[in-house]
């Protein structure tokens, strides 16, 4: 196919030249936000005289009629178009001739993409935020119906104190918080109109950047036109964002993954959640945890591409920068998807209780507590420490655990035990005297319960 800018080439352009420089195939899925940034470029250049009112009403109606016929397959996307942006000034001059050709006066394809880019991230950044939300309120609910259920805490994947379900589950609560307002400024960056830039040194036209910019429902423009064209910065940090929220799903992953093995037990997952080996009768396989666990690696390389693509590339565009869209889309495609199916796989998953309190009871993790007991007595903590450190020794020897010790025998271990001991080291008490603010009690718990609930509530 001809090229609009083959006027100054006397050779046609070779097909794998053309294969290799072409990004329709990826970058048509911005078709919705390339005209809308085209719209509010020719509205504003009518508004301003720089083209007649007409041709731009000419324009913007050819221009809806396009995104239309795009959305309803009447107009398929040419994929030996060059790239979306060539593919809708092509199609619009087709259909309305000169008027369609006064369309890029007065920008360029470099100011061109950084909007559409912008624009489009800007979107998935609201559907991802959606997502991140809707996984907060899942973890929520989780966490208020599993509030009172004692279950060990680790620490080296080692027994370490008693905590419940809900006070875990709200601690992923938190993470996924810092996530959603990482997105938020990430937005803040990313609805900026760079429009007006040009090629990298602006226009002689008498443009209103300002006023495409209130056209585009955006926050504002770029302050220097070089960096306009050549920042893809907002890009990197939501590679970045969506890193740290598989990171994140990838631990909670990893946990769920544990949980339902037959050594912890802890949970079940829904079946609709799980699959089955084709050679083992017995086998539940937490797939979709692993599968969230596997693609954070694609994520993070996806954040590792975009990081070297930019790293040595001179201002202000250069073609490398082309190289952007498969790698953010990818990372936007896959951190949607685990964001979604985690939430739901979490949603059904069945708590265990009785196991979570049975763990609770095997590992000695009221220790600390019998220690802070005797400290309450009068003992120096590194002494209680010692005593409390000798008692799980004679259990383990004894093969029983603190709370079942009878008085004598705690007695032989230091003379300030009493039968108070006994409430000491109740595992339930054990969480329920943490009220500390942040700490696992009950009313600790609800308050972060509060605090998430209503976090989501000012977001929506
Ligand atoms: N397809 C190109 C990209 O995605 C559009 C910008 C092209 N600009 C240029 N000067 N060739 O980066």
């Amino acid at each position: 196919m001809a090229k609009m800018w083959d006027a100054r080439f006397s050779k046609v352009e070779n097909k794998r030249v053309n294969d290799f420089n072409s990004s329709i195939s990826f970058d048509s899925r911005m078709f919705r936000e390339d005209i809308e940034g085209s719209i509010a470029h020719a509205t504003m250049l009518g508004k301003k005289g720089i083209i007649s009112a007409d041709d731009s009403e000419k324009i913007v109606t050819a221009l809806r009629q396009i995104r239309s016929d795009i959305e309803d397959g009447t107009l398929p996307i040419d994929p030996e178009a060059e790239d979306i942006h060539m593919f809708v000034e092509e199609v619009l001059t087709k259909r309305i001739g000169d008027a369609g050709k006064r369309l890029h006066t007065a920008r360029s394809r470099n100011d061109q993409v950084a909007l559409d880019i912008r624009l489009y991230l800007k979107k998935e950044i609201g559907e991802i935020r959606e997502l991140v939300l809707n996984l907060l309120s899942v973890i929520a609910k989780t966490a208020e119906e599993n509030k009172d259920a004692v279950m060990p805490g680790y620490t080296h994947l080692q027994r370490a104190q008693p905590v419940t379900f809900g006070h875990y589950m709200l601690a992923y609560a938190q993470m996924f918080i810092r996530d959603d307002l990482r997105l938020k400024q990430t937005l803040e960056r990313t609805a900026i109109s760079p429009l007006g830039s040009g090629a990298l040194a602006s226009t002689t036209y008498p443009i209103d950047r300002q006023m495409v910019a209130e056209l585009l429902g955006l926050d504002g423009v770029t302050e220097n036109s070089m960096d306009g064209v050549s920042d893809r910065d907002f890009l990197l940090e939501l590679a970045f964002d969506l890193s740290v929220i598989m990171m994140h799903l990838s631990r909670f992953s990893e946990e769920i993954i544990l949980w339902c093995s037959s050594e912890f037990s802890f949970i079940d997952l829904d079946d609709a959640f799980s699959t089955g080996s084709s050679i083992m009768p017995q086998k539940k396989n937490p797939d979709i945890a692993e599968l969230v666990r596997g693609k954070t690696g694609r994520v993070y390389g996806d954040l590792t591409t975009v990081l070297t693509m930019m790293k040595g590339i001179p201002l202000a565009y250069n073609k490398d920068m082309q190289e952007d869209k498969e790698a953010i889309f990818d990372a936007i495609d896959n951190a949607k998807l685990c964001l979604e199916l985690f939430a739901s796989m979490l949603d059904t998953l069945t708590v265990k209780r009785d196991n979570l309190r049975k763990s609770a009871s095997g590992g000695f993790i009221n220790a600390t507590d019998c220690a802070d007991y005797l400290v309450g007595k009068g003992l120096p903590f590194r002494d209680a420490y010692r005593v409390s450190g000798r008692l799980v020794a004679y259990c383990i020897e004894n093969k029983t655990d603190i709370e079942s010790l009878d008085l004598d025998t705690y007695r032989q271990f230091s003379p300030l035990f009493d039968e108070g001991v006994y409430d000491a080291v109740n595992l339930d008490n054990c969480v329920n005297r943490r009220t500390v603010y942040g700490g696992p009690s009950i009313e600790s718990v609800e308050r972060q319960i509060g605090i998430v609930k209503s976090y989501i509530q000012l977001q929506a």
